[in-house]
């Protein structure tokens, strides 16, 4: 594998004239790929939304090179915020704070808060340096589907749509930043990610878990999020080899996700042994779903997780995808459920 992390010249060039220009540019973060626009321009923020499918009303992401710049977008940074940034940024967080009355709507959704990131991906930081502003991005996907780790991903689904993609290799986390809202009345994590809740804890000490109220902002807290096309099943470590063995004598491809080796050759499955370390699982999560998506099965099993901390974020995604299957009655609690669970 050929780990590429800093753009010529010549390529920085061509993205930031694309991004001036009011085109889309896709570069690698150490969390996912991102599609990114100019942040100040609304229209090019929109041709994300189109790009993606995605509704106008979901906010995205700011992406900065450094927090000296917030303020151009943070009306007024809550103290537990700016401790967070401190020990975190750059890296896999994301801090909801109250929004700059100048910020388009486009990008907040029309909420009184933003979304801002500084992520620690060399090329990442490159392009913003470059471009001197704030890019918005969400992950370079189409709405509702498995986020890019690869510049690969991005041009097989997104294709022309993106003038630049950047490539700077594998995404080192693999999974979307954690995402956390700070305001007057305290933190709450939103989604999990690298950055877990103990370590939050470390910094602010309480932190509340999921948004308050019923109605999500947050797209990928919905349940139909991070999906491949074939229905994926989360099943038991000692239930994989039967359900394997029984498809295959039903002649019936099937795909597995394990964190160990088949107990035997299955003809018709194919297995994917993603290990037991949960770094290395994340990293590989989307790339190995993918694989899996295009091996012709009727359906994917995974294996359960480890209900270790460290696998929060895995859970959390592997949870949202097995839900967006079956949408059915029950897939939202039993994501409610899973977060709740995280001490
Ligand atoms: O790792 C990441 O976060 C990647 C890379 C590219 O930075 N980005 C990413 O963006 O995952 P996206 O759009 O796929 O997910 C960001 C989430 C969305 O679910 C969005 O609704 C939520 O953040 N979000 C953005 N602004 C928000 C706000 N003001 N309030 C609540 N949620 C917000
Ligand atoms: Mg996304």
């Amino acid at each position: 594998m050929v780990r590429i992390v800093r753009a010529t010249q010549a390529e920085i060039d061509e993205a930031v004239t694309a991004l001036r220009d009011g085109d889309l540019v896709a570069f690698p973060t150490e969390t996912v790929y991102g599609l990114g626009a100019n942040a100040q321009n609304p229209t090019a923020v929109q041709k994300i939304f189109e790009v993606k499918g995605r509704p106008a009303t979901h906010p995205v992401i700011v992406h900065i090179d450094s927090p000296k710049y917030l303020h151009r977008w943070v009306r007024e940074v809550p103290e537990t915020a700016q401790l967070l940034a401190e020990r975190f940024w750059p890296g896999p967080l994301t801090l909801i704070m109250p929004k700059n009355p100048n910020v388009h709507d486009i990008v907040t959704g029309g909420q009184d808060t933003i979304a801002v990131r500084v992520p620690v991906h060399p090329m990442a930081q490159q392009l913003l340096t470059a471009f001197g502003g704030g890019i918005a991005a969400p992950s370079a996907n189409r709405y509702g589907r498995l986020s890019p780790t690869r510049a690969e991903h991005v041009r097989d689904e997104l294709g022309d749509a993106v003038r630049v993609v950047l490539d700077g290799g594998e995404s080192q986390v693999g999974l979307e930043s954690t995402i956390v809202a700070c305001d007057a009345s305290g933190v709450r994590l939103l989604r999990p990610g690298a950055v877990t809740l103990a370590q939050l804890r470390q910094v602010v000490g309480d932190v509340e878990i999921g948004a308050p109220g019923a109605a999500p902002r947050v797209p990928g807290s919905t349940p139909t999020h991070y999906a491949p096309s074939t229905p994926m099943t989360i099943v038991p470590a000692d239930e994989i080899d039967t359900r394997a063995e029984d498809a295959s004598a039903d002649g019936q491809r099937i795909a597995v996700l394990a964190q160990r080796l088949p107990l035997k050759t299955y003809p018709s499955v194919t297995w994917i042994n993603a290990g037991r370390r949960a770094d290395a699982y994340a990293h590989d999560l989307y790339a190995n779903l993918r694989t899996l998506d295009k091996a012709g099965c009727v359906q994917i099993l995974v294996q359960e997780v480890p209900a270790d901390e460290k696998w929060d974020a895995i859970r959390d995604r592997l949870l949202r995808g097995a839900a967006a299957s079956e949408v059915e009655e029950g897939a939202d609690s039993a994501i409610a459920g899973s977060i709740g669970a995280m001490p």
